[in-house]
């Protein structure tokens, strides 16, 4: 409808009426039978069941049928029958669940990753969804933080910035309102990716110069593809919790920025600003929000149960509300709710559309290139199908190979390893033998107490280790190579899973060291959702393909690129630390003015491990061989409105034909302020034939010399730079070039 009657709806809206659309609650409650039995965390939010009929939104109830239900049973009984709006955590994929996002970051490949947010949205959008809580661009240099494997971007600002960009396109498309398009929420704001110690939740405190240079980027980006909505984060940003925020939001987000659209709050966050001690209690919790500018309470009764009295103090007040409420109608208007308040909801579709044969095959694909192949000795990989192969370990024969947040797909239509692998080869062919647990018992026992779900104890559990490692040696002398599935508890990861220790747990370690004194060629599948310590088993394995937890596809992904049917090209966006100790690691830090190029002792570095990463950000193997050479500059004075052209020759010197992706780098020899030793500003993938060689070109101008000053200007500085090209952020050919 027209914008006009937007504004006349508000204004027929009583102040309950207003408030109640800019809380948001769990959508289960409108399916109770009886809507006063509200259970879990509605209960604590101590709403009428006036206001409940009020709510704005609602958090994750999908599927034609309850969407339908729920919105009928609200329009029953709403006096001006504005219809809920339906937003959910489609983090990556609804019934398809497609690899976590991490992985499809190291695709490097935009338009894949275009399009498994396309089918995402698609299949969510029948299924009901108007609002997805995604992209997360939270820049992650820190694998102790369990939410890494939701950043797309990884560690670096440039990738985040054009993920972004193109999910929100692949979300949003031309028109939120047609089918396949869904409104793009995007979080968290801001830098909750830099919590310190990588612990969930915790503090964050930087420079705004830092923020400018690192963190903002990818948010900056989705803004200005115009996400309809940003939600902000738990964190503190320099003593002020995000969701409070005055210059985040107010100065930083809608002045500068020019965000037209909503700002929700995370789940239950503005409550917490009283236990940041940033509100002294609900209702100056309530006041603080309002004021920050927060349209939508997500599942905290704080605007509910305090913006009315607020509101009757202040004109204000109840302004700052109808700005708020005029965004979420505008939303709901926008996607035609106003009209059709089932939005794109299909019942046929939904049997036709979702998990169809096409899009599985299309994720198949998708899902291979984010494989990363970290190690390939002697080219042990592809396999032979004539050897007889031992799968050995916990992922061999489970299902369990989707992320912590695919919430809605099911996993029990997942294949295993071990069916795909008896299906190709007979079942005589492929021996296996679980190992051992992917967590012994205490470790699980901990994920679950926190979850307030039973322990288990379990008999003799070493003694049954021992064994079952003992039977597993037993089955693994009888092949001829030995292929580990092995890595993390898919609830090892994601949101409150910070970890200390980011090695294998001590079980799988011992399965690899017995299976290691058979002395036959060995290769692990790694299922991660973070970047793992590796090097206490490194030195064991022959190689290593990394498949992050690759989703429903991912056993026919894994066996196409085990056997060479498709040729691995992932390469890594978070840096590989050597130890734990390391972290945060990333490869765009400053040189220090001791910089860790030799093992003298009074440099910056540590006694007891290399400094550098173990895998650095931008690798990633491949079963081909690529040649660079070449590197040349058309010129090396880069003036003002011109550009120097970069030119790498790279030749694939094997049989195979594979991707390989390109990588510029710069760097800034000197600045008002120190500036990264290395800076992604450019990558290109692509395809070799075998034997191809390709001359390939990147253009270098000044705009992408740019960064924050000391003044927190952005700007060039005239002077001598380096540009790097390379396969990796760390192998790479190097040439100087000045501005002027
Ligand atoms: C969670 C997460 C956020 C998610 C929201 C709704 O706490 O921090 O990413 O979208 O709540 O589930």
């Amino acid at each position: 409808m027209k914008d006009t009657k937007v504004k006349e709806l508000l204004n027929k809206m009583t102040l309950e009426e207003k408030i109640g659309q800019m809380v948001q609650v769990a959508g289960d409650i409108f399916l109770e039978e009886d809507i006063n039995v509200s259970t879990g965390p509605l209960k604590d939010l101590k709403l009428s069941n006036e206001m409940l009929y009020n709510v704005g939104s609602i958090l994750n109830i999908m599927g034609v049928d309850r969407v339908k239900k729920v919105q009928d049973e609200y329009l029953s009984k709403s006096r001006l029958k504005i219809p809920l709006l339906f937003m959910a955590d489609v983090i990556n994929g609804y019934k398809i669940a497609f690899p976590i996002p991490i992985a499809q970051g190291c695709t490097w490949n935009v338009k894949k990753i275009k399009k498994m947010t396309q089918i995402s949205a698609m299949e969510s959008n029948i299924a009901g969804v108007n609002v997805n809580f995604s992209p997360m661009l939270d820049l992650s240099r820190d694998p102790r933080w369990g939410r890494v494997m939701e950043a797309i971007g990884g560690e670096d600002p440039y990738l985040g910035e054009i993920y972004a960009k193109a999910m929100v396109e692949a979300y949003q498309g031309e028109d939120i309102s047609k089918l396949g398009n869904i409104a793009s929420c995007i979080k968290h704001i801001a830098a909750y990716g830099a919590v310190e110690a990588g612990r969930d939740y915790n503090t964050v405190d930087m420079s705004e110069r830092e923020f400018r240079q690192y963190y903002l980027p990818a948010y900056k980006s989705a803004i200005n593809t115009n996400a309809e909505m940003i939600m902000t984060s738990f964190n503190i940003l320099n003593g002020i919790p995000a969701t409070i925020n005055k210059w985040l939001i107010q100065d930083l987000i809608r002045k500068e920025l020019n965000f037209k659209g909503i700002i929700i709050s995370d789940y239950s966050a503005i409550e917490e600003t009283i236990a940041h001690g940033a509100s002294e209690n609900e209702k100056h919790a309530a006041l603080n929000a309002i004021n920050a500018g927060v349209d939508i309470d997500m599942m905290s009764g704080i605007y509910a149960n305090n913006l009315k009295d607020l509101c009757l103090e202040s004109k204000e007040i109840e302004e700052k509300v109808n700005q708020s409420v005029l965004r979420i109608l505008r939303l709901k208007n926008k996607l035609g709710l106003f009209e059709n308040p089932y939005g794109n909801l299909d019942k046929e579709k939904e049997k036709t559309y979702i998990m169809n044969k096409s899009n599985l095959e299309e994720t198949k694909k998708l899902t291979q290139e984010t494989f990363v192949l970290l190690k390939n000795n002697n080219n042990v990989l592809p396999l032979k199908e004539d050897k007889k192969i031992a799968l050995i370990g916990p992922y061999a024969d489970n299902i369990g190979i989707t992320g912590s947040w695919s919430i809605f797909s099911d996993r029990t239509k997942n294949a295993t390893i071990l069916e795909v692998f008896r299906e190709r080869l007979g079942n005589e062919n492929v021996l296996y033998s679980k190992g051992t647990e992917i967590l012994r018992q205490d470790e699980i026992n901990k994920i679950l107490k926190a979850d307030g779900s039973p322990t288990i104890f379990i008999e003799n559990e070493k003694e049954k280790e021992e064994a079952s490692i003992k039977e597993a040696v037993e089955v693994a002398k009888k092949s001829e190579i030995i292929l580990l599935l092995l890595g993390e508890h898919y609830k090892q990861s994601g949101e409150a899973c910070s970890r200390s220790n980011i090695s294998l747990p001590e079980n799988q370690i011992n399965l690899i060291n017995e299976l290691y004194k058979l002395n036959k060629p060995m290769v692990m599948i790694l299922f991660n959702g973070r970047p793992l310590q590796l090097n206490n088993v490194e030195n064991k394995l022959d190689g290593i393909l990394d498949v992050w937890f690759p989703g429903t596809t991912g056993a026919n992904a894994i066996i196409e690129v085990v056997f060479g049917d498709v040729n691995p090209s992932g390469k890594l966006t978070m840096s590989f630390p050597q130890s734990v100790g390391q972290c945060p690691i990333y490869y765009n830090h400053y040189n220090t003015g001791r910089p860790h190029t030799k093992d003298f002792r009074y440099m910056s570095r540590y006694q007891d491990i290399p400094t550098e990463s173990f895998y650095p950000f931008g690798f990633g193997l491949s079963y081909c061989n690529f040649e660079y050479r070449n590197l040349k500059l058309n010129k090396n004075v880069l003036k003002e409105k011109d550009h120097i052209t970069v030119t790498i020759e790279v030749e694939n010197k094997s049989d195979c034909a594979g991707y390989e992706t390109i990588q510029l780098y710069i760097q800034d020899l000197f600045g008002s302020v120190v500036r990264p030793v290395k800076e992604l500003k450019g990558f290109k993938k692509l395809y070799f034939k075998p034997h191809e060689l390709k001359i390939i070109q990147f253009e270098i101008n000044k705009e992408m010399l740019k960064f924050w000053n000391s003044d927190l200007k952005f700007v060039a500085e005239n002077g001598e730079f380096k540009v790097f090209i390379g396969r990796d952020s760390e192998n790479t050919m190097e040439k100087n070039f000045f501005t002027k």
